[in-house]
């Protein structure tokens, strides 16, 4: 018997799960799915066989055979949920277990009409990374058990359903439902099953990406992101052929808690990528980049993640540089520098949480979430690559997705092949301290372009003195004034922050990066004339990443805390757990 995910009951000597075949039944009046949930063994399977459950009600599980299968459900555990151990008579082929989810899953968010673009109809969507499908359904919610799965999705008349898998039609339903089908045949960790259920219409884009979105969303995301198909042809030229199919991606309702998540066939995107000047589509190829690093070689468990975000970051940037040049990189590269710095000063009281390699037990993943496997990762990724060199590393790169292609893998496993590829080379770079030290070793890759310096020099003259020409600045770039933003004094006056925001319009961005970033440099500078627009962004948006600084912000001043407190008191029945839990925990670093 051994466990070997710290965040799943998944046991490798137990009978391992080869497809779903899933029956679910979309209730949004009680803001429940009621399912049906086959497990499918490769061989006939027998004795223990323990899932993952968080607050499902579990009503029965029958064999194929039709024999009811005996189960109990463990003790609640705060960061696993239940365990649900069934015991499988001899030559089991597949079990089913009939089962509810609870109103308050923590992988799914049941939107009301109020909180949707077209304000008729409701909307409910998944996010299970990293360990919440168990709220959406029983299964080994482990990456390394990785499966195939069917599904059959039945929903109220006039919603549409999507999942991280290709459509395949209809089925038949009852009166005032309509049920969808759909396929994944390729086998995939558990925290990439998607499902989302809304008012949508679909855009193509190319022969095989298409962009779903609300009605009143669906012309503004086909216009910002219609250069995807070409982002998919620079993928493939770096990393070999996309080997799922179609790329579609979904815009979701505000409250969607991150930029991106890259379930297979159906990327999941915040709607506040769509800036109307198509500045923010590096988050499409990073998610895009996930269809090699991260489907189809996954991490092992959450203690690897470096091996998804870092390499996915990696491959972000490179895409960049191939469309749009050296100094694109760089500031994208520039920018993360500086995310990378915040967050080791976040974590200084936690530093095991920025090895690259963690320990997690114990430790719930989402609170474990930084950008230091995405930055920190990605430099480790460009160390190798320096060393090797980029025609050999790339090279490399494609030998390495070829040999653990629909695999889930350990840093340990990523390390064995590197070692067989360029003998000595871990070593030479230090491997051993990007992956088992915290902080970032002193010889980390650095990035440096002339622009990123000028850029860095006027902010940091900006209060002193010489404003930049006030012409000149209107025309930056959207990259370009987000790294000056990003590196203007902490502490600035009021006279300042109004000087700024008439030379930039910053108030009225519609690039999110850039809003957010100002807005939590003018309210933690107590500039009042940010207040309103921050209550706006706070009622609306649920994206954590910019709810979490804004929240921190205005934790500075006491008009800002005011302020925090009135809008969560407001907008949290409205947030999505992870956001919620996100935002309490900010407010709970004020000063009483
Ligand atoms: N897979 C992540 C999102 C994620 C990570 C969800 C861990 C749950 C747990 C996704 O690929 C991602 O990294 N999204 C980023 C955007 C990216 C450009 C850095 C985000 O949401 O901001
Ligand atoms: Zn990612």
């Amino acid at each position: 018997m051994a466990r070997v995910d710290p965040h799943s009951f998944f046991d490798d000597a137990q009978p391992r799960t080869k497809s779903w075949q899933l029956r679910l039944w979309a209730d949004f009046d009680r803001k429940v799915i009621r399912g049906e949930a086959t497990l499918l063994f490769a061989e006939g399977a027998k004795g223990p066989f323990d899932l993952d459950t968080k607050g499902l009600s579990v009503e029965r599980a029958v064999t194929d055979g039709g024999k009811p299968v005996a189960f109990e459900l463990g003790p609640e555990e705060p960061i696993l949920g239940r365990r649900l151990s069934l015991d499988l008579p001899a030559g089991t082929k597949s079990v089913t277990v009939s089962y509810e989810t609870s109103p308050a899953a923590v992988g799914l968010q049941w939107l009301s009409p109020e909180q949707t673009e077209g304000k008729k109809l409701p909307f409910l969507f998944s996010q299970c990374q990293a360990i919440h499908a168990r709220s959406a359904l029983p299964c080994q919610d482990s990456a390394v058990a990785r499966v195939a799965y069917e599904a059959e999705v039945n929903v109220p008349e006039g919603l549409t359903a999507v999942m991280s898998a290709g459509p395949d039609g209809d089925a038949p339903a009852e009166a005032g439902r309509r049920a969808f089908r759909f396929k994944m045949p390729q086998p995939i960790p558990s925290y990439l099953f998607a499902l989302a259920v809304g008012e949508l219409e679909g855009r193509d884009l190319s022969h095989r990406c298409r962009v779903w979105a609300e009605p009143a969303t669906v012309n503004a995301a086909a216009w910002e992101f219609a250069g995807t198909e070409s982002l998919i042809a620079r993928a493939e030229e770096l990393f070999g052929p996309y080997d799922w199919d179609r790329y579609d991606m979904l815009v979701l309702p505000p409250s969607f808690p991150y930029g991106g998540m890259e379930n297979p066939r159906m990327t999941f995107l915040t709607p506040t990528l769509l800036a109307g000047d198509r500045s923010l589509v590096d988050v499409v190829a990073h998610e895009l980049a996930h269809s090699w690093t991260g489907n189809l070689v996954s991490n092992a468990t959450a203690e690897h993640f470096w091996l998804n975000e870092g390499f996915t970051v990696w491959a972000e940037r490179r895409i960049l540089k191939a469309l749009r040049g050296e100094e694109a990189a760089s500031l994208a590269w520039g920018i993360g520098q500086n995310d990378l710095e915040e967050a080791l000063k976040r974590f200084a009281d936690t530093p095991g949480l920025t090895r690259l390699r963690t320990h997690l037990q114990g430790v719930d993943p989402d609170d474990a979430f930084s950008v230091v496997p995405y930055e920190k990762g990605a430099r480790f990724v460009v160390a190798l690559e320096r060393a090797a060199g980029e025609a050999e590393f790339d090279h490399f790169v494609r030998a390495y997705m070829k040999r653990f292609r629909f695999q889930s893998i350990t840093t340990e496993q990523f390390c064995g092949f590197v070692e067989t590829s360029f003998p000595g080379l871990l070593e030479k770079i230090g491997a051993a301290a990007w992956l088992d030290l915290p902080g970032l070793p002193a010889d980390a890759p650095r990035f440096v372009s002339p622009r990123l310096e000028e850029l860095t020099a006027l902010a940091a003259s900006w209060t002193t003195s010489h404003a930049p020409d006030a012409a000149a600045m209107a025309r930056w770039r959207p990259d370009e004034t987000l790294v000056f933003l990003q590196k203007l004094p902490a502490v600035m006056s009021r006279e300042d922050c109004a000087r700024l925001d008439s030379a930039l319009g910053l108030m009225g961005r519609g690039n999110y990066e850039i809003l957010t970033t100002w807005l939590c440099l003018a309210v933690a500078n107590g500039y009042e004339p940010a207040f309103e627009r921050t209550r706006q962004l706070l009622t609306r948006v649920g994206r954590m990443k910019y709810v979490r600084p804004l929240y921190l912000a205005l934790g500075k001043t006491a008009p800002g805390r005011a302020l925090a407190r009135e809008v969560f008191a407001s907008a949290a029945p409205t947030y999505h757990t992870l956001t919620r839990r996100a935002a309490e925990a900010a407010l709970a670093q004020y000063p009483s």
